[in-house]
């Protein structure tokens, strides 16, 4: 019950967006990548950049949006592009590079799906990863105060679930071994800078208040928005040029084989 993707919500913060996945793809090293795929493509933005580096390549994408495909369709006519989740996803192992960022926070069981996409590379590939470790941050904890609300705390009580609590880096490294000869993890805090904290409304509203905003009905949306609103203000000191800088910690991991 995420509710809709908005290609054009996601996109209005599209340069800071897609900064996790020119960094996350700078760390992978220098290959030759014949056969890439992009899991939870989005509008296209991630696999763009799998593009310049290798043109050459054959590049796809999968995401279990449609309204996301359609856009990364109309972004980039070439790579073959599939409404696909990644739940059921499984390939034989023929990719060089499998690349996910931003996605897998919304997958339960990281143990048992980490091994399976491993499944998927050829020898020498890689599995490069990026999730937000933002769970504790106050702009998550603000959702889950807002949905205490007695107004819809009854519907929202399975919202905060849809997330998925990531590991720890070291969970992850032991995770990650038996499948890989190399695992790098390691974690970067952004400061993404906003317009005000009516920015931060919007940047979570096309992703992390989805599953709160997709169980209310509309009138709801915009009480439960003032009061989010409310509730993480104190947290965002607005700076002397009206900006505010959203800290946002994220994960990384490239895993490779040999
Ligand atoms: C935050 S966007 C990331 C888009 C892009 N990869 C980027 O780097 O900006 C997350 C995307 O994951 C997709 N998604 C969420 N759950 C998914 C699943 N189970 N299988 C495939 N895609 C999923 C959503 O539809 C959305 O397009």
């Amino acid at each position: 019950m995420t509710g809709k993707w908005s290609p054009t919500q996601y996109l209005k913060f599209a340069d800071q967006r897609t900064r996790p996945a020119r960094d996350l793809l700078a760390a992978v090293p220098t290959v030759e990548v014949r056969r890439a795929v992009d899991l939870g493509c989005g509008p296209g933005n991630s696999t763009e950049l799998l593009i310049h580096r290798w043109p050459e390549a054959d590049v796809s994408g999968i995401d279990s949006s449609q309204e996301m495909i359609v856009s990364a369709r109309e972004r980039l006519p070439r790579p073959k592009f599939d409404v696909a989740d990644i739940a059921s996803w499984q390939s034989a192992p023929e990719y060089d590079l499998i690349f996910a960022n931003a996605v897998l926070q919304w997958l339960p069981d990281h143990r048992a799906l980490l091994p399976r996409l491993a499944e998927g590379l050829a020898s020498g590939g890689t599995l490069a990863i990026q999730v937000p470790d933002n769970l504790m941050e106050p702009s998550h904890v603000g959702m889950r105060k807002a949905a205490e609300d007695s107004r819809w705390k009854t519907r929202l009580k399975d919202a905060a679930g849809e997330r998925t609590e990531i590991m720890t880096p070291a969970e992850y490294y032991d995770a990650l071994m038996p499948h890989f000869d190399h695992v790098d993890v390691w974690k970067t805090i952004y400061n993404h800078p906003l317009k005000g904290i009516d920015g931060i409304v919007e940047w979570f509203k096309s992703t992390g208040l989805k599953p709160f905003l997709a169980r209310l009905v509309n009138e709801e949306r915009d009480a439960f928005l003032d009061l989010y609103e409310s509730i993480i203000a104190e947290h965002y000191p607005v700076q002397r040029d009206g900006t505010v800088l959203l800290a946002f910690p994220r994960l990384f991991i490239v895993a490779m084989k040999s």
